[in-house]
C-alpha cells in the first residue's frame, strides 16, 4: 500500500458514484475501485445486523485489493457498520456521517439541523449521536426517513410532479419546524437538491460526499499517502467499477450519478 494504491469506495449500490463524483473532483489525480453490492441493493430497509454483514464483505474485498483508504459512501452502512468496519481495517476509513455533521454545524445558526436518509439510517441516531460525539452546543436535529426517494431517483424521476408531491410530504415537518441546515443523508438525495431547495428556500444543504472528500484530503495528506502523480501528465487516473450484479439499467443510472459514461464493471461475488 503506497501513494500510487486506489482508495476504495464502496455503496449498496449505484447511489455511491454520486460520492465518488465529488472525489474525483477534490482529488482528481487519485485511482478508484467502486464496488457497489447491486445485488443486494437496497440496504435501507434491512438490519443492523444484515447490513453489517454485507458491509464486512464489501470492506474484505477492498483490503484484498490493496486500498489505501476506504470511503463508505453509502449512509446506511456508515450509520450501521462504521464501528465493524474499523474493527477489520488496517487503512484508515471514512464514513459520511462525521464530515456531514461537522459543516452541518459549521453552517447552522439557529441550531435546528434536519436530517434525511433511509430508514436504517433514520432509525439508527447516527447524526444525532454524531452531533454529541463533537459538539456540547446545544443543537436540535430533527429527522426524516425518506425512502421513496431512492427508487424515485433511480427512475429519474428528479422534475417529475409525483416527486414534488412526495418531496413535498416528506419535508413537511421541515417547514413546520424551521430549520436552516438540512443534511442529505443518503447517496440519492444530492440529485433532488434543487427539488429540495425549492420546498425549503433559505436552507442550506450539506452533500455528505463533498464533505467527505475534504476529510480524506486531510486523512492522506497527514499519513503521507495522497497522490503526487499530478506532476507526471502521461498517468490518468483509473476508475475500477466492480458490482455485485449488472442490472439492465446500470449504465443509465450511473451516468446519471455520476455525470460521464461509464466503463464496463466488473461482476464480483462476496
Ligand atoms: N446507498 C444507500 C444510502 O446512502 C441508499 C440505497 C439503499 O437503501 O441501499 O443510505
Amino acid at each position: 500500500m503506497d501513494k500510487k494504491s486506489p482508495i476504495g469506495v464502496f455503496d449498496s449500490g449505484i447511489g455511491g458514484l454520486s460520492v465518488l463524483k465529488q472525489f474525483i473532483r477534490f482529488l482528481p489525480y487519485e485511482h478508484y475501485i467502486y464496488l457497489g453490492d447491486t445485488a443486494r441493493v437496497p440496504y435501507g430497509n434491512k438490519s443492523p445486523q444484515t447490513v453489517q454483514e454485507y458491509s464486512k464483505q464489501c470492506v474484505k474485498y477492498l483490503l484484498n485489493h490493496d486500498v489505501k483508504l476506504i470511503v463508505v459512501a453509502c449512509n446506511t452502512a456508515s450509520s450501521n457498520a462504521l464501528d465493524v468496519i474499523k474493527e477489520m481495517s488496517d487503512v484508515p476509513v471514512i464514513g459520511m456521517i462525521i464530515p456531514a455533521v461537522q459543516a452541518a454545524l459549521r453552517t447552522t445558526i439557529s441550531g435546528k439541523i434536519g436530517v434525511i436518509g433511509t430508514r436504517a439510517t433514520i432509525s439508527s441516531q447516527s447524526y444525532e449521536k454524531g452531533m454529541l460525539e463533537i459538539t456540547n452546543k446545544k443543537v436540535e436535529v430533527i429527522s426524516q426517513a425518506c425512502p421513496l426517494f431512492v427508487p424515485i431517483v433511480e427512475e429519474g424521476w428528479l422534475r417529475h410532479p409525483a416527486t414534488k408531491l412526495i418531496a413535498e410530504e416528506y419535508l413537511e415537518k421541515f417547514k413546520k419546524d424551521t430549520i436552516d441546515t438540512l443534511v442529505l443523508g443518503c447517496t440519492h438525495y444530492p440529485l433532488l437538491s434543487q427539488l429540495i431547495s425549492e420546498i425549503l428556500p433559505g436552507v442550506m444543504l450539506i452533500d455528505s460526499g463533498e464533505h467527505a472528500s475534504v476529510s480524506a484530503i486531510r486523512i492522506l495528506g497527514e499519513k503521507g499517502l495522497l497522490s503526487d502523480e499530478k506532476d507526471d501528465y502521461d498517468i490518468r487516473h483509473e476508475i475500477k467499477f466492480v458490482v455485485t450484479d449488472v442490472p439492465s439499467t446500470f449504465f443509465e443510472v450511473a451516468s446519471r450519478f455520476l455525470g460521464f459514461e461509464v466503463s464496463q464493471p466488473e461482476k464480483i461475488s462476496l
